[in-house]
C-alpha cells in the first residue's frame, strides 16, 4: 500500500477516540508549575492589569494557593518576592525576614513535599535600578560581584524550606557557584532550575509591572539575543557542566526552535517558561472575543511539550489542572 486511496490520514482523525489514542503529546498537572508573586505592606491581593486574574498576593493569599496548587497536582510553585523597599545592592534579598524567604518559609510549611517550593534567585526585585545584579561604578551590572550575593541568597532559600532555586540572573558562572554555596551549606539535595537560556525580551512587558520594577535601560548585556541560537547551546552546556539539574529556556513561543534543539543535545530535564506576555496576549485577545480562549491556552501548552519541554512554568497552570484540555 504505497499512498492514496488505500492510505488515509484522516482516518485516524474521525473519532475523540481515535484522535486520543494517537496523540503524541499531552500535558498534565504534574509537569506545570504556577509562578505567583507575594508582597507586603497590604492587606488584600492586588489585581495586576496587565494579567488579568493574576494577582500580588499577600502571605495568606499566597499560602492558600499554594495549598490548591497541592491540591490540583500541580508540580509546584515558583515564588517572586516583592519588597516594600528596594535600594542599589537589593539588600532586602538577603534578608532572614524578608518578603521571599518568610513567603518560602510559609508556603513549604503549608505544602510540605506535595508540591514543590521554587524560589526565583535574582536580584531584580530588589534592586531600585531594577538590575538582575549590583553594579559597578560605570553601570554595568557586575558579574562576579553579583554571583556572590547568589550563593547567598540560594543558601538562604534553601534554608527557608526550597525544594528547588531557579536563578533567573544570566550572569556567568551562576549555576556553580550556587551549587557549591549550597553544598558548603549541607543541601546537596536542593535541585538549582537554571534558567539556561533566557533572552532579552519585549514579552517580559506584563512582568515589569507584576514585580513593580522600575528598570532602567534594558538588559541587553546580560539576557541572549533573540538573533542567536548557538549561542543558547552553549549557555546551556555550560549550565550541566556546573551542575544544573534542569535547564530553562524563556520565554517559551517565540523560541520553541530553542526548546527543540536543546532536547536534542542534553539529557537533562528540559523547562519553558510560558511568560507574561504571552499570557498577556492571549488574555487581551480573548477579552476582546477575538479568539477562543480555552482552545489558545490548550495549544499554547501543547506546543511548548511538543517542542520538547517536559515541564511548564505558566500563568494557567492552575486553571489548566482544574480543567484539562477542551479539545
Ligand atoms: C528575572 C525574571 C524575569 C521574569 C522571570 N524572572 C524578568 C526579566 O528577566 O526581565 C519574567 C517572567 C515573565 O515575564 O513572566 N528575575
Amino acid at each position: 500500500m504505497t499512498g492514496f486511496p488505500g492510505v488515509r490520514p484522516r482516518r485516524l482523525r474521525a473519532l475523540p477516540a481515535l484522535r486520543d489514542m494517537v496523540a503524541e503529546t499531552s500535558v498534565e498537572a504534574r509537569r506545570l508549575i504556577l509562578p505567583v508573586f507575594v508582597g507586603e505592606g497590604f492587606t488584600e491581593p492586588r489585581p495586576i492589569a496587565s494579567m488579568p486574574g493574576v494577582v500580588q498576593h499577600t502571605l495568606d493569599s499566597l499560602k492558600r494557593t499554594a495549598a490548591e496548587a497541592a491540591g490540583a497536582g500541580l508540580a509546584g510553585v515558583m515564588v517572586f518576592g516583592l519588597p516594600e523597599t528596594k535600594d542599589a545592592t537589593g539588600s532586602q534579598a538577603l534578608a532572614e525576614d524578608g518578603v521571599l524567604t518568610t513567603a518560602l518559609r510559609e508556603v513549604r510549611a503549608e505544602v510540605g513535599d506535595d508540591c514543590l517550593v521554587m524560589s526565583d534567585v535574582c536580584l531584580d526585585e530588589f534592586t531600585d535600578h531594577g538590575h538582575c545584579g549590583v553594579l559597578t561604578e560605570s553601570g554595568v551590572v557586575d558579574n562576579d560581584a553579583t554571583l556572590e550575593l547568589y550563593g547567598e541568597m540560594a543558601v538562604l532559600h534553601a534554608e527557608a524550606g526550597a525544594h528547588v532555586v531557579g536563578p533567573s540572573g544570566m550572569m556567568d558562572g551562576q549555576v556553580g557557584v550556587i551549587r557549591s554555596a549550597l553544598d558548603r551549606a549541607g543541601h546537596h539535595d536542593t535541585v538549582i532550575l537554571a534558567y539556561a537560556a533566557k533572552y532579552a525580551s519585549a514579552f517580559y512587558g506584563p512582568f515589569r509591572e507584576a514585580v513593580n520594577s522600575s528598570l532602567q535601560g534594558d538588559r541587553r548585556t546580560y539576557q541572549q539575543d533573540n538573533r542567536n541560537l548557538r549561542d543558547a547551546l552553549r549557555e546551556i552546556r555550560l549550565d550541566v557542566e556546573e551542575g544544573a539539574d534542569i535547564i530553562m529556556v524563556k520565554p517559551a513561543l517565540a523560541y520553541l526552535d530553542v526548546i527543540a534543539a536543546a532536547r536534542a543535545i542534553c539529557d537533562v530535564p528540559i523547562a519553558a517558561y510560558n511568560i507574561s506576555g504571552e499570557y498577556a496576549m492571549v488574555e487581551a485577545a480573548a477579552a476582546n472575543g477575538w479568539i477562543d480562549r480555552d482552545g489558545a491556552i490548550d495549544e499554547t501548552l501543547t506546543s511548548i511539550r511538543r517542542a520538547g519541554a517536559d515541564s511548564i512554568l505558566t500563568y494557567w497552570a492552575l486553571e489548566y489542572a482544574r480543567r484539562g484540555a477542551t479539545r
